[in-house]
């Protein structure tokens, strides 16, 4: 038998696990990394604990796993998109890496439209420059770091980062690079043209590989810390979210991810290139190998919940340290004692500003329709209806293009729950589904590093072989017809309050 071994550096922290090539999930292990805000809109994490958290993770994985490190055949890395890692020219990190939420280049994005024309964006690269991107963050610090910018010979995402520590190869894969607003998704390469734009050198991009490529091996120093095998073969990989839809099975048109962790992620697999028109959904490289993919993203879906369950839920988190269960599940149970609709209490899930369908730094959250007789239940259901709703924008969008929603596949916090289970399916108006593969992008790396070493024909072999529907959950009528109605109230809100929001951003600026 052989092993595989998956590796997922997330902004909650780092995942490895070990699966046998059944597909069977062996041993698992998770580090938790700190994320900084230095400022508000910041996030920023230090490569170094992506780093120490590999090692360990990885060391724990094969210890418990009792496994023969010579029946590992490969490595699959995964990883949060976009995060800008800079390296100098002894390959050492330059500060430390800007993170796909930070949204502080709103001004280098407008720079970027301007200088590059949004026609040429979609034409160069297929997508319009978000905060999130890439291309920005490296504006940003030539703009206010420019002795830092200076030094830049590398930049690399958290994934390709770890990968260079564990092989000493510099490399990216497609899926990657294309959340980085510098590839010619439709061509799969670096965008000479955007990047002499942009004036930016094209020495600092790394080769690009397909996701299945092997790009590298284990080094000896990485063996003797963790018992690997030196010589290990490492694949491309992918993003987080590619890897978390072939670990779903988003392997085919007409399967559709819905992705709840700090971000929500609706994710929609196209054999082609299909751009929006609104360029209000990204178009990305799959890691299935010459396939693409249509993504919306909601900055603060899973991020919602936890900020509920931190402000609202002290005394769920105590008891269920006493009874040894989740605070979640204690709060969730809550949310199922208030009606559909909350008695019109919505919540707006902007507290991060959002990216689908907005594209707005400046929105933020809301609690709108509040009365006297709103309990607790009804704010934690509102929660979990108004991230549903948000995240069913990204499906409309979806929809308007033409695209089948047949099944929704659920994965992350939403699947965790029969009562989210059955918001999403009534709010979507679509059979969810959730699948036997609950271990999100590591599972989706540590296949694509069974097709890079031969153990499966293809990634579609892959996922259909093993990933299997375990639950559906069928929209209920008569709720979907409630549901409808909040949504249109939904959808008119953040138009209302934008220049409210643009306000209280303003002052905030500059009374803090
Ligand atoms: C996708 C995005 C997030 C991160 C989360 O564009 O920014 O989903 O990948 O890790």
């Amino acid at each position: 038998m052989k092993y595989l071994v998956g590796i997922d550096v997330g902004t909650s922290g780092v995942k490895t696990i070990l699966a046998n090539e059944r597909g069977a999930v062996v041993t698992r292990a998770f580090k938790e990394v700190p994320l900084y805000t230095p400022h508000p809109n910041w996030a920023e994490q230090d490569p170094e604990d992506w780093w120490r958290g590999t090692v360990d993770t990885l060391r724990q994985a094969i210890a418990s796993s009792g496994v023969d490190p010579a029946a590992i055949a490969g490595i699959g890395l995964s990883g949060q998109m976009h995060s800008a890692v800079l390296l100098d020219e002894n390959s050492r990190v330059l500060r430390p890496a800007i993170l796909w939420c930070d949204t502080r280049t709103t001004e280098q994005c407008r720079w970027i439209t301007h200088t590059a024309g949004e026609q040429h964006l979609v034409d160069w690269v297929s997508n319009p420059a978000l905060e999130g991107f890439t291309a920005p963050k490296l504006i940003w610090v030539r703009d206010h770091e420019p002795e830092t910018f200076d030094r830049v010979r590398q930049v690399l995402l958290p994934k390709d980062y770890i990968r260079f520590r564990m092989t000493g190869a510099y490399a990216m894969e497609v899926s990657d690079a294309a959340g980085t607003l510098l590839f010619d998704v439709r061509n799969r390469r670096w965008s000479h043209e955007l990047m002499t734009a942009l004036g930016l050198p094209e020495y600092i991009m790394p080769p690009v590989y397909e996701s299945t490529d092997v790009c590298g091996t284990v080094t000896k120093e990485l063996a003797d810390a963790t018992g690997l095998l030196p010589g290990t073969p490492v694949v491309g990989g992918g993003a987080d979210n590619t890897c978390g839809a072939v670990g779903t099975g988003i392997v085919k048109p007409g399967r559709v991810l819905a992705s709840i962790g700090t971000s929500g992620v609706i994710f929609a697999h196209t054999d082609d290139v299909w751009v929006d028109p609104g360029l209000r959904v990204h178009t990305f490289c799959h890691s299935v190998p010459h396939r693409w993919y249509l993504m919306g993203v909601m900055l603060f879906a899973g991020g919602s919940f936890r900020w509920v369950r931190d402000t609202f839920g002290e005394l769920e988190a105590s008891v269920s340290r006493l009874i040894d269960s989740d605070p979640y599940e204690l709060l969730t149970a809550e949310a199922d004692q208030a009606p559909v609709g909350s008695e019109g209490l919505i919540f707006l899930p902007y507290l991060m500003g959002e990216r689908t369908p907005h594209k707005d730094a400046n929105a933020k959250g809301a609690f709108v329709g509040l009365t006297g007789r709103h309990t607790k239940q009804h704010i934690v259901r509102s929660v979990m209806e108004g991230i549903t709703f948000a995240m069913r924008d990204s499906i409309e969008i979806m929809r308007e293009l033409g695209l089948s929603v047949a099944e929704v596949r659920t994965t992350g916090g939403g699947a965790r729950s029969a009562l989210w289970r059955q918001i999403q399916a009534d709010v979507y108006g679509a059979e969810v589904a959730t699948i036997n593969a609950e271990e999100g992008p590591a599972f989706g790396a540590a296949l694509l590093a069974g097709v890079g070493v031969g153990l499966y024909p293809s990634v579609e072999t892959a996922a259909d072989d093993i990933v299997r529907v375990v639950s559906r959950t069928e929209p209920d009528p008569e709720a979907m017809k409630r549901y409808e109605d909040f949504y249109h109230v939904f959808r008119s809100l953040y138009p209302a309050l934008k220049p409210g929001f643009d306000r209280l951003t303003d002052l905030v600026r500059r009374h803090g």
